[in-house]
């Protein structure tokens, strides 16, 4: 999810801004509060930091912060003044300056402050920057009086910083199934047959996908961490029932990414009850699951995008990988080389190939919220 720069000026409205910055961490986003002096008359940089969950402490180069979306909230005719103009003399008025990206202002001030000619020039010059606004709302004010003046809500402002955060990205409104994880396939009623998935790959996918303003379904099997913030979970502990839902999910999902290593074989017959210990051998026979990804190739509408993942080993494995894109009718294979230590299965990073037809392209080792940005980027140049 996004690291947000939440700066805070000094009017009546910070006390909303504890709600806008809670919802932001609710939404699984990365809140950096850059609350100025003016505000922390009304409330104090520690609410900030305590609803943020960042540590005390005095960073001297906090307004330095790299984020992807700088938001004012509340914004003082003064600080937007400020902004307008280039002032620098307070750590959110100097963040400003340093802050390449969105911008999303909610302005809050007294009607008549913000009628005038003043902050409208000032509003102006903002906005043709490329300053995106949010409110101010007509209402009536803190101290009583009528008119446009009041900040937006704080699930709107949320809103609205999600909206410019998903920018122009071709996901924004699509339908995205991703399945995570690994199946699990039983024996009897306590042992089952798995694998070392953990689903932060997958994971790490759909929340990408959300951050991108994708409607995102995930099929989770056996998850090993948290599900990000709206994303919809469907639970999906064997292939089998991974299979039905992939299948139900899949009809009008514009981009299907199947990241869960699911079972390819599953115990013949589960027993009903747990199987007692004797000094016998226990032969379990397997049977082959279906191959989602294959039936999922089967069934492709125009447009849509399937995207499939292989587990394998060197050159060879590549390869067969560039086999598998073609076979299983998918458009993109993430090649993972499980070779290779320290990457793949279970572990917070990744290095895989992109292969799609007309081309293989590496995604140097990186932590897998960098690598799902990268497949989605390929996504979205097949979109
Ligand atoms: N997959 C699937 N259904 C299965 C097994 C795998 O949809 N029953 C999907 C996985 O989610 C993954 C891809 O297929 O996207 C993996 O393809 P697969 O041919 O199973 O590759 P590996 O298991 O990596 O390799 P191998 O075929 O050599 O076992």
């Amino acid at each position: 999810m996004a690291r947000i720069l939440l700066g805070v000026s000094g009017g009546i409205a910070a006390y909303k801004a504890c709600e806008v910055c809670r919802l932001f961490v609710k939404g699984g986003h990365e809140v950096v509060p850059l609350v100025t002096p003016a505000a922390e008359r009304f409330v104090t940089a520690e609410t900030f930091r305590a609803l943020a969950r960042r540590p005390a402490g005095d960073d001297v180069y906090l307004h330095l912060t790299r984020a992807d979306i700088l938001v004012v909230a509340p914004c003082t005719a003064n600080t937007l003044a400020k902004l307008a103009h280039g002032l620098a003399d307070n750590v959110l008025t100097e963040a400003a300056l340093a802050h390449r990206g969105p911008t999303l202002v909610a302005p809050a001030m007294n009607p008549r402050m913000w009628s005038h000619p003043a902050t409208r020039a000032n509003a102006e010059t903002a906005r043709a920057r490329g300053v995106v606004f949010i409110g101010p709302d007509e209402g009536e004010t803190a101290e009583g009086e009528l008119g446009v003046g009041r900040m937006a809500e704080p699930e709107d402002i949320v809103r609205a910083a999600e909206e410019l955060l998903a920018g122009s990205s071709a996901l924004k409104g699509k339908r995205v199934l991703v399945s995570a994880g690994g199946t699990r396939e039983p024996i009897d009623t306590v042992r089952y047959v798995g694998n070392r998935s953990s689903g932060r790959m997958g994971v790490a996918i759909a929340a990408e996908a959300r951050r991108r303003g994708a409607r995102v379904t995930l099929l989770g099997a056996n998850l090993a961490v948290a599900v990000p913030p709206g994303v919809e979970l469907v639970d999906t502990p064997t292939a089998a029932e991974l299979e039905r839902a992939a299948l139900v999910h899949g009809v009008d999902a514009d981009v299907v990414i199947m990241a869960a290593a699911v079972a390819d074989y599953r115990p013949a017959e589960a027993l009903a009850a747990k199987r007692p210990k004797d000094s016998a051998a226990w032969a379990v026979e397997l049977e082959p699951t279906t191959d989602v990804l294959a039936a999922l190739g089967e069934r492709k509408r125009d447009g849509q995008v399937l995207v499939g993942f292989a587990a394998d080993e060197g050159e060879r494995g590549l390869a067969r990988a560039r086999e598998k894109l073609g076979r299983k009718n998918a458009d993109l294979f993430v090649y993972n080389d499980v070779a290779r230590p320290g990457i793949g299965f279970d572990a917070p990073d990744n290095e895989v190939t992109l292969v799609t037809p007309g081309d293989e392209r590496l995604v140097a080792k990186a932590p897998k919220a960098e690598v799902a940005a990268a497949i989605l980027d390929a996504v979205e140049v097949l979109l």
